[in-house]
Parts: structure tokens; sequence; C-alpha cells
């Protein structure tokens, strides 16, 4: 009896995000100079054209693992959009983002081979291109800014959880403490030039960018999320002071500071290295919420995005593995207000501090409210 509740608790958590479909790899889909193995999840009802979402795993992650750990999949199921999970050939499953061809446009590296696959599925899956989008959690939020920058073209929007600016890791090695430990400060005007590198000479739309980052990361420090705001900022030519900036929002203990259309910036009181992805907030960045199977994609608003938003550089060493996407480490034994303090692969302590109530948000995040 016992045995058979744990067992429907258990199926019901990996439930909660379980698609209808399988994860498929796909091989020969373009140039790819390191190795990055491309995997798709098509829904079987598309819209038409389909949107695609390409989503990144974090260090010691995989395609598989970020497949059946976020909701993109069964959302997708849902709104008719196909989703592309690259997996990175590092043995320490990080994203170069280090490299100089990484950093520019069709130079090579880790992005190159993303590249090849967003330009195979609109070859080859009919996507709308469009309707391009790109997210990831840690390395992968590095990624994401890395796209940002050194493909503007192809990509419409990005949202990062938990990354570094664009250029942040560049340097000979995969892991770059100076980065990750928020030391490395530079002006707009620099990380913005930073970002236009990626793709020297390119005039069109930028994609607008999202990023998410919990005030108590020490594995990428808090500070990296106000670098984030100066090289964003920046590159879409936007005053460096939120136009809004709302409280609880999405989740209590959150704020999310707009600096205008193209440039969002969601700060989590509390929380450590990786912030939870809120995929449907995402899909409402990517303007995917209202998309259904059959329906037209969404026509972009006629808002240009800006500047050229290049990602920061992730994977850690494969000598030195890169710290995991953990939980921030308690700093005692109860947790803070607003803190985490539950969920699926948090290791922190789950008594909050007196006075506040662990509440289970989803299965992945409980917080002491
Ligand atoms: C938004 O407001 C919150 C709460 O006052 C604050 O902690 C956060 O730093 C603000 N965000 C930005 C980007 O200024």
């Amino acid at each position: 009896m016992l045995f058979a509740s744990l067992l429907a608790l258990v199926s019901s958590a990996v439930g909660a995000f379980a698609a209808a479909g399988q994860l498929q790899q796909v091989t020969n889909f373009g140039p790819n100079p390191t190795g990055v193995q491309m995997f798709v999840y098509k829904p079987a009802k598309l819209a038409s054209p389909p949107p695609l979402i390409v989503a990144m795993h974090y260090c010691t992650g995989t395609a598989q693992a970020y497949f059946s750990g976020t909701q993109y999949a069964n959302l997708a199921d849902t709104h008719g959009f196909i989703v592309v999970y690259p997996d990175a050939p590092d043995p320490g499953g990080c994203w170069d983002v280090h490299t100089t061809a990484t950093l520019t446009h069709d130079q090579g590296g880790d992005s190159l081979a993303i590249a090849s696959m967003v330009r195979f599925a609109i070859q080859n899956y009919g996507v709308d291109p469009n309707n391009v989008f790109a997210t990831g959690t840690s390395s992968g939020a590095m990624m994401t800014n890395v796209l940002m920058g050194a493909y503007p073209d192809l990509f419409k929007a990005g949202s990062a959880f938990s990354g570094v600016p664009y250029g942040c890791f560049g340097g000979p090695s995969l892991w770059n403490s100076q980065c990750a430990t928020g030391q490395l400060i530079k002006t707009p005007q620099q990380w913005g030039d930073m970002v236009r590198s990626g793709f020297p000479g390119f005039t069109g739309t930028r994609p607008k960018f999202q990023f998410w980052h919990g005030t108590a990361d020490t594995t990428l420090y808090p500070q990296n999320f106000w670098e984030d705001i100066k090289q964003w900022t920046n590159v879409f030519g936007v005053s460096q002071t939120p136009v809004t900036n709302t409280t609880n929002d999405p989740l209590r203990g959150y704020s999310r500071a707009s600096f205008g259309p193209n440039v969002q910036a969601i700060l989590a009181q509390g929380v450590g290295h990786t912030v939870p992805e809120q995929a449907n907030d995402v899909l409402a960045w990517f303007g995917l919420t209202n998309l259904k199977p059959g329906s037209p994609a969404p026509q972009p608003p006629a808002t240009p995005s800006a500047p050229p938003a290049t990602p920061p550089a992730t994977p850690p060493p494969t000598t030195a593995a890169p710290p995991p996407p953990a939980t921030p480490p308690p700093t005692g034994a109860t947790a803070a207000h607003w803190a985490q303090c539950g969920g699926i692969g948090f290791t922190g302590p789950t008594v909050c501090a007196a006075g506040f109530t662990c509440t289970a948000l989803n299965d992945y995040y409980s917080q002491c409210l």
C-alpha cells in the first residue's frame, strides 16, 4: 500500500513534464566542427509553420536530461512548436562559450553546430525562420548569450537562466573563474562592443533577451546579472535604469525589471544556482502562449529588436570539472525567507527560518514563504 502510493507519487512527479512523443537523434545536420549532437522533439501536431525553440542543458547535463527535466516538450504538444536539444561534446558536459570561434558568426565552435541545427530545421521541418528562439540553464544560459551575439540573424528572442554576459568566459580555458566569481567588471560600452564583435557588420534586428539570476548564486555570482544588464542595455541603446520593476513576479521574492521591449532582467532573491526554469513565462516572452497546433505562426510585433546580443562563454575545463549546476550552498541549517527549501534535485536545507513555511510551488521548487 505504502509502496503503491510511493510509486504513484514518483510517476506523477515524472509524468508532470512527460511529453507524448520521444526525443529523436538527427545526424548530418550540417557544419559541426566540434561534434555536438542534435536531438529533436517534434510533437504529433505542429503549428503551421512551426516555431523552433533551442533548449540547452547545464554542465554535466545532456539533451535527454534537459528534455525530461524541463517542460518545453510537453508544452510543444500543446502549442505545436518544435524543440531542438543540442548535446555538448565536452566530457564535462559544458558548452564551449570561451573560444573566439564559438563567439564569432560562422567561425566554428559549438555555436556553429547549433546554428547548423537551426538552419537544418528551417530547411527540413518547415520551421518559420522568423520564429526561432534559444533558452538554457547555466552553461546553456551562457550559450544562449553566445547565440544572441554571434547569430542575431537566426534568433528572434532568448531566455537565459543563471548565465554570464556574452564573452565573459572568453579566453584560453573552458572555465573562467574571474568571470564566474563576478570579478570581471566592464563598462556598458565594453560589454556592448564585445557583442557587436560577434557578428561584425550585422545591421538587422537583434533578438530580444531575457535573463534570470539568483542572488545567492555561488557558482556564477550574481554580479554577472548586473554585468548582463550593462551589456544588453548598451546593445539595445537603452538606459540601465529599469522602465518598470515589478516585485513578486513571477514568484514571491522575484523581481522583473524591464528595460523596454528588448531587455528583461529577473532577479530571484535568495535563490542560488540554478534558478528553476519557468517554461510558461519563457513562452510568454517568446510570444508562443496562444499558439495552437494547426494555427498560423504568431506574427512578431513590428518592434525591432536591437543590438547584437552575445552570450557568455561557459564551459569548465575538462580536467577541473566546473561546478555542477546545483543549488546554492546553504550557509546554515535553515533556509532564509524567500530561499529555496525543496524540489527535485535540491540538496540544501529544507527547514525554513523561524516564522516561514516551506511551500511547494512545483515539483522542482519549494520556497520559504
Ligand atoms: C528590482 O527591484 C528589486 C526589489 O526592490 C530589487 O531587489 C532589484 O535589484 C531591482 N532590479 C533591478 C534590475 O534594478
